[in-house]
């Protein structure tokens, strides 16, 4: 199904997600025909960066040159460039956008629909939510709102309110990149299209779970931003706890947005506000020297936290996050750790300490990402000595890729057919909010790690009696 006629409008246009992302994300979806059929896509900017319809399509190719899978030229890139156009915004002055997107809605004829995509830093937020309400610009329109969702419950309470001034709530698209991952989706298939994890997904097989998603990265010279943010308001909120979510929720009626949705928010309702003393805030060695970074600074680049769920499927098993920067490898895996057999039969010698890792089953959404099952068997030879084995499938060569999206693709794409499946609703972003409050009152010191290890020592006793799965031990 393709989506209605639509007149886009990108404000932050000249940014760095839109450079980096949204321009190469549309491209992308006209090349392979996602896009509607008919649709042009406005680029916005206060008036001091505002640039004329050619320039921004120079500005975009120049982007999709350097950021897209793709190359800019060509048939696709000369349709694609026809539909680019710009108008700048101020609240004082919103006539250039006004005739940007009159100009646009004329040349598709009919009422096409408006998406607004708000890649706009949160200072400037209220001041365009109010320029769509004012011009009537909201009217048939649908919006996308960046993170980060506010950095505490106060603030993320008044950014719905400013919201839903303008918007109903089924018009606002809460983007969370993590969630248009192709294998966020596949924890869905995974549980609810098999009759083989379902039955085990729950506390009386699973003994613990372990969200975890390293990044190799530093701060990569967005110091401004890292410094008031932190890698918990960065990573945790948004990213961490929306991919628990999907693997914590109960099995929703149907596969409806709002079914999936009240789930979903379900989950953050369960859990418990998240204590102090089972959080580790770590600080890279060296972070404090980057440019732009205050040499007493308190942030964090790394964050592992242990939470729990209140509810009949999770009661008393720890849900443990990891996320930093400057860690040995840059991962994405969720995994279920399973109960050890109720009797141990095989011999002492048999396990041979610590080396065994136990039953497990490993999601990794890495793009393209796979899953892992892991299990013990016994090593050929006369003696009973078990060794780690595995079952794996990869989504990279088991199918045609040529249909893969990114994930900012999968979600406008999503946002233009008007599906909120994969987007975040005010009381669940409250809600986790709510549930941070301990632990930003009462933030636990930064200890120091060193860069490319995983993280401070302390993170082994935080998720003590298990063992994180990553480094991988094979
Ligand atoms: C962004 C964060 O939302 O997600 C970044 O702001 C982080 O700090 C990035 O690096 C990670 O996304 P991905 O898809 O590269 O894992």
């Amino acid at each position: 199904r393709r989506p209605d006629p639509h007149v886009i409008v990108l404000f932050g246009a000249t940014g760095d997600l839109a450079r980096r992302k949204l321009l190469p994300g549309l491209f992308h979806l006209a090349v392979a025909g996602l896009m509607p059929e008919h649709y042009r896509v406005v680029g916005s900017a206060p008036a001091a960066e505002a640039l004329g319809d050619e320039e921004f399509r120079a500005h975009a190719r120049d982007a999709i040159g350097e950021f897209s899978r793709l190359e800019p030229r060509g048939e696709a890139w000369d349709a694609f460039e026809k539909t680019l156009g710009f108008g700048a915004a101020d609240p004082e002055d919103p006539q250039p956008l006004l005739d940007a997107v009159r100009a646009a809605e004329q040349a598709l004829g009919g009422r096409p629909r408006r998406l607004f995509h708000l890649a706009v830093p949160p200072a400037a937020f209220a001041s365009v939510v109010g320029l769509l309400g004012d011009t009537g610009l909201a009217r048939n329109a649908r919006v996308i709102v960046e993170k980060p969702f506010g950095t505490d419950l106060p603030s993320a309470q008044a950014l719905n309110a400013t919201l839903h001034a303008v918007f109903d709530e089924s018009e606002v698209f809460r983007i969370d990149h993590f969630l248009g991952k192709e294998s966020v989706d596949n924890i869905l298939a995974l549980r609810f299209a098999n009759g083989l994890f379902e039955p085990i997904w729950n506390r009386d097989h699973i003994s613990h779970v372990q969200i975890d998603v390293p990044e190799e990265i530093g701060i990569e010279g967005r110091s401004r931003f890292f410094e008031g943010t932190g890698t918990f308001r960065d990573m945790v909120v948004t990213h961490l706890f929306q991919l628990m979510g999907f693997v914590a929720m109960e099995p929703p009626t149907t596969l409806e947005a709002h079914a999936l949705r009240d789930e979903k928010e379900k989950v953050y309702q369960s859990l418990r506000p998240l204590d102090p003393a089972h959080v580790v805030r770590g600080q890279y060695t060296g972070y404090r020297d980057e440019p732009g970074v205050d040499p007493h600074s308190d942030t964090e680049t790394f964050v592992a936290l242990r939470a729990e769920l209140d509810n009949w499927r999770w009661s008393g098993v720890p849900f443990f996050l990891r996320s930093g920067k400057s860690l040995a490898q840059g991962r994405h895996l969720v995994t279920l750790g399973f109960r050890e057999p109720v009797l141990r039969m095989f011999p002492l010698d048999a396990h041979r300490g610590s080396d065994l890792r136990g039953n497990g089953l490993v999601i990794d959404f890495d793009d393209p990402g796979g899953i892992t099952a892991r299990f013990l068997t016994k090593e050929p030879g006369p003696a009973m000595r078990l060794e780690n084995a595995e079952m794996v499938f990869h989504y990279a060569g088991s199918y045609n890729e040529e249909h893969a999206l990114e994930g900012y693709e999968r979600l406008i794409l999503d946002a233009m057919l008007g599906d909120q499946s994969l987007f975040t609703r005010s009381d669940g972003i409250e809600r986790l909010w709510e549930v941070a409050t301990p632990l930003l009152r009462e933030p636990p010191p930064v200890e120091p790690y060193a860069p490319g290890s995983w993280g401070p020592d302390r993170i082994r006793q935080l998720i003590a009696p298990y063992r994180w799965s990553l480094p991988d031990p094979h």
